[in-house]
């Protein structure tokens, strides 16, 4: 018992220096909706580490729809009523949650209303500076007549925002051919530059395709957007190992559909690139053929952690199942297995590699009915490789800049490179505490219990 504890001791003392070891958990609640929430409530959920202040902060942000009085009109900027981002924050590897502040829209009398991106730069663009946090989101009015992608920045970690720009812009809210909207902001940093890859459907296409390409638009001051460069929805990147990137976005591809049995849906496809400039080149590749009862569909995302072997592993996933796909050969076809969570279905998920231990991969997924009803933001733990060799060398997070922090020094790797997976439980709240009257950065835990 004693040495046990001992072990204990030590071992979280040993994490509490490298960080926190994430605990494996499944549907811990980050916000409940009160009941006046319209539905389907809350949407679309991103998580995301922080490295640049290097004390274990992870931010949730998702699409939160504010109750509204039945009137359609905007109201002036930070009106209430108007949807804002939430940003929610937590310090003990995602076991609790609380809120840290809300980006309201400043520009448009409209609200931040869908598809929020949050990206924290570990490079100087412009005159913004690495450790700088940038939200993306759809700025949208409440009778839906118009998009617009605007980015906003907090340079003290979150708890304030202010209006960096305008992306781009685009018409009514609603995917039909017939409209011309804008969709879906993705962020990556390549070489100085940022790049904002979004969903654009502002030229019609052919019928049956939903119309809509992937565009990308490039700054390099976050204030001045380079040419729309355009792309074959919803898409998401991950640098690889080897300094390729990989490439996912759906695509309701009709041939494909007038072979599919059931309702048509949005197959999940993915490129691999040289660089993120350049995936409008690469092939398009599905990531299980059509037709299998695990063809993902829908909503993909894809993140890359060095865990799992000499490759790391590809994690991938969409809206039409609770597992996840797993490729330990840099995104190889026929490379990829099906892997089932406890984690629900969302609209939509997405994933973080968790920087204490790679392995630890957390899900986050607004569910458990997306269209229809009384969404909660949940977040699980997965552990996707029980082998707890270290990853010298390998270090990395939630974006390809990752494990890099120029604040902290020129390509600054992390200090402690080879962080060491434990496998201990949670500490208790005792233990918490005592370390914490001892000095050590170490914020106290206590499991929250899963809702469903
Ligand atoms: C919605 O419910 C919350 C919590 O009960 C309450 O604080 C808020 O005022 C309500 N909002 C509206 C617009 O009714
Ligand atoms: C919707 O936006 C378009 C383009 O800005 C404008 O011409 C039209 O009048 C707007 N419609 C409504 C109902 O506000
Ligand atoms: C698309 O094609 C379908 C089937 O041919 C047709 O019913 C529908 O009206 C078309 N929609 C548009 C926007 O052209
Ligand atoms: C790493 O990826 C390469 C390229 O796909 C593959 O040939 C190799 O077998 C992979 N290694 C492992 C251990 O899977
Ligand atoms: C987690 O929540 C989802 C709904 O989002 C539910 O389907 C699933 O059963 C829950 N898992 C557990 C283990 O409670």
């Amino acid at each position: 018992m004693k040495s046990t504890l001992t072990a204990a001791l030590l071992a979280t003392l040993a994490s509490a220096q490298q960080g926190l070891q994430p605990p494996v958990q499944t549907n811990v609640t980050v916000f409940a909706p009160p009941e006046n929430y319209t539905i389907p409530k809350v949407l679309y959920g991103r998580v995301r580490a922080l490295e640049c202040p290097g004390n274990d902060v992870l931010l949730a942000t998702w699409e939160n729809y504010l109750p509204v009085d039945g009137e359609s009109e905007g109201c002036p900027p930070d009106c209430p009523e108007n949807p804002y981002i939430p940003i929610y924050e937590s310090f003990d590897q995602g076991q609790t949650w609380a809120e840290r502040s809300r980006v309201y829209d400043t520009q448009n009398g409209w609200g931040l209303r869908y598809q929020p991106e949050l990206f924290e730069l570990t490079e100087q663009i412009g005159d913004y500076e690495p450790g700088t946090l940038l939200v993306a989101a759809n700025s949208i009015p409440a009778d839906l007549n118009g998009t617009r992608i605007d980015i906003y920045f907090s340079t003290d970690e979150g708890h304030t925002w202010e209006f960096a720009s305008n992306v781009a812009e685009g018409g009514y809210a609603v995917p039909d051919n017939q409209y011309d909207p804008i969709w879906e902001p993705f962020i990556v940093t390549h070489e100085g530059q940022l790049i904002v890859y979004y969903a654009d459907q502002r030229e019609p296409g052919t019928n049956g395709t939903l119309g809509q390409k992937l565009s990308h638009q490039v700054t390099d001051d976050l204030q001045s957007w380079g040419p729309v460069v355009e792309r074959p929805g919803m898409p998401v990147l991950a640098e690889l190992p080897n300094g390729k990137w990989i490439y996912v976005f759906e695509w309701l591809n009709t041939d494909v559909v007038e072979n599919q049995p059931g309702e048509p849906a949005f197959e999940f496809y993915y490129r691999i690139a040289d660089s993120p400039l350049e995936v409008a080149d690469a092939e398009d590749v599905p990531l299980l053929p059509f037709n299998s009862d695990s063809q993902p569909r829908g909503t993909p995302y894809v993140v890359w952690t060095p865990a799992g072997g000499e490759n790391g592993t590809l994690i991938a996933g969409d809206n039409y199942h609770t597992g996840i796909y797993k490729n330990t050969q840099l995104g190889a076809r026929d490379a990829w297995e099906y892997v089932e969570t406890p984690a629900g279905l969302a609209y939509s998920r997405s994933f973080l590699v968790l920087p204490n231990d790679p392995s630890r991969i957390m899900i986050i997924a607004p569910g458990p009915n997306p269209g229809v009803g009384d969404n909660i933001v949940y977040v699980s733990t997965i552990d996707i490789d029980d082998d707890e060799t270290p990853y010298p060398e390998r270090y990395t997070g939630h974006q390809a800049t990752s494990g890099k922090c120029a604040s902290r020094g020129e390509d600054a790797a992390p200090t402690d490179s080879t962080p060491t997976p434990i496998a201990t439980p949670p500490v208790q709240t005792a233990l918490a505490d005592k370390l914490a009257t001892n000095g050590v950065a170490f914020a106290a835990v206590l499991g929250a219990a899963a809702l469903l």
